[in-house]
This record gives structure tokens, sequence and C-alpha cells, in this order.
């Protein structure tokens, strides 16, 4: 099934009297369970993709469907709600609260969830053991390692059962055995739970060998659209 289709997928960005266009031209088709890379110098647009597939940002030119549905078209409520239960993102830098440990962390996007709170102590400690954090779960941000903490974004943003991961460069900041690890991670909830993912990297090779696709951005266009056919 088609998750989603961005058809002549622009965003220009204005700042003052100059247009900087981020994005142009993305024609996309993403189907549901699909493992996507995009790669692309910095500066080239990929951030940019993901935050417009994610509802962080709106498009300026072009269409962009999730589930069928025309993000640009939905109330400020549609987009909200796409928010919160289609996607789930991940962050080179990982974007946790820093004063809140690894369950509280979840447990806050089970809330904006609307999960009762009787519920949202066991299912935020079952998220974190499926990502092996089953005995870092009072932990702060500052006292796990990299790869841990990238682990705890992972769970919160699996909290409210997206369909689609979006991952901007999540190993970025991680070495390369790390960087292995929390990839694995992903082709788990890919290979298992077959949530679609697209992940932003620049490793080339990563790409290629995890990928059903990989989009190759420049200047914010796309260069080219790889099928790897060398599925794990
Ligand atoms: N909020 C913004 N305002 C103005 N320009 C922006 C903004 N965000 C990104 N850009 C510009 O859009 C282009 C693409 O940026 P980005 O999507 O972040 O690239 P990448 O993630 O590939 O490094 C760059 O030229 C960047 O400077
Ligand atoms: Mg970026």
């Amino acid at each position: 099934m088609r998750i989603i289709e961005t058809s002549n997928l622009g965003r220009t960005y204005r700042k003052g009297k100059i247009d900087i266009p981020a994005l142009q031209n993305v024609n996309l088709k993403i189907e549901e369970g699909q493992f996507v890379s995009i790669v692309g110098k910095s500066g080239s647009g990929k951030s940019t993709l993901l935050n417009l597939i994610g509802g962080l940002d709106k498009a300026t030119e072009g269409t962009i469907l999730f589930d069928g549905k025309d993000l640009r078209k939905m109330s400020r409520t549609a987009q909200a709600e796409h928010r919160k239960f289609s996607v789930g993102m991940i962050f080179q830098s990982f974007n946790l609260i820093q004063s809140r440990n690894a369950l509280e962390n979840v447990d806050l996007a089970l809330t904006f969830g609307g999960v009762p709170r009787r519920k949202r102590k066991q299912l935020a400690t079952e998220l974190l053991t499926k990502v092996g954090l089953e005995e870092r779960l009072t932990h702060l941000p500052d006292e796990l390692s990299g790869g841990e903490t990238q682990r705890v974004s992972i769970a919160r943003a699996l909290a409210n059962n997206p369909k689609v991961m979006l991952a901007d460069e999540p190993t970025g900041n991680l070495d390369s055995e790390t960087s292995q690890e929390i990839i694995d991670v992903l082709i788990e909830l890919n290979k298992k739970k077959g949530i679609t993912i697209i992940m932003v990297t620049h490793d080339m090779e990563t790409a290629e060998q995890v990928s059903d696709i990989v989009v190759k951005l420049k200047d914010g266009k796309v260069l080219e659209i790889l099928k790897t056919g060398e599925v794990l």
C-alpha cells in the first residue's frame, strides 16, 4: 500500500526579499513497510523533506499525500494528530528532555497521545524494554551513553504506534559500532513490525545495504532514486 506520495513537492524559504528554494519538484512514491534512505550533501534539503513528511513544516509547492490524505489541505487539528499518531521522529541531537528520566520522556509522549495515566508506566516500560533499556529506566539523559539516549528517543517515537518512523541522521553523533546498533534497531522495527522507515544519512554504504530505496538529493532536487534490489 502506498503510504507517501509527493508530486512536485517544494519548499521555498523566504528571507527578507530572497527566496531560498530548499526543495524543488520532488516526486516520490513510498510503499508501506519500505526502508528508505535519503542521502545528499549538507544543505541539499534532506531535513526539509523529512520535516514536510513529519508535518513539522508545510510545503509551499506541490502535494504530499500521507495515507491518501493531503497534508497541505489538513486542518491544524488534523496536522497535530498526524504529528502525534502517524509519524515518529528521531534526530541526530536526540532532543530528549534533560530533566526527565528515560521513563518520563516516553511517558510524556504517551500523555500527548492521550494514554491514561494508569497505563502509561507499564507501556513506557515495555517500549524501553523493547529497545534494550530495561536496566536504564530511571536514568537521566546525562547518565546514558549516546547509543542509549538514541534508544530512548526511539522508544519515545514509538509511543503512539506510528506507521512511519522518520530518522534525521540518527547516527550522526555516534561512533561506528554504536551507529550499527541503532541501525539494527531500525532494521528490526522495519522487518518485525512493518514500520516504514525514512532515514537521512551521510553513509552511502549503509544506505545501500539496508534500504529498499535510496533517494539522492542535490541542491533541493532529486538527483537519483536508487532501487537497491538487494534487501536484507
Ligand atoms: N528555516 C529556514 N530558513 C531559511 N532557510 C532554511 C531554513 N531551513 C533550511 N534552510 C535552507 O534550506 C536548504 C536545505 O536545508 P536542509 O533541509 O536543512 O538541508 P540538509 O538537511 O540536507 O543539510 C539550505 O540551503 C538551508 O540553508
Ligand atoms: Mg539536515
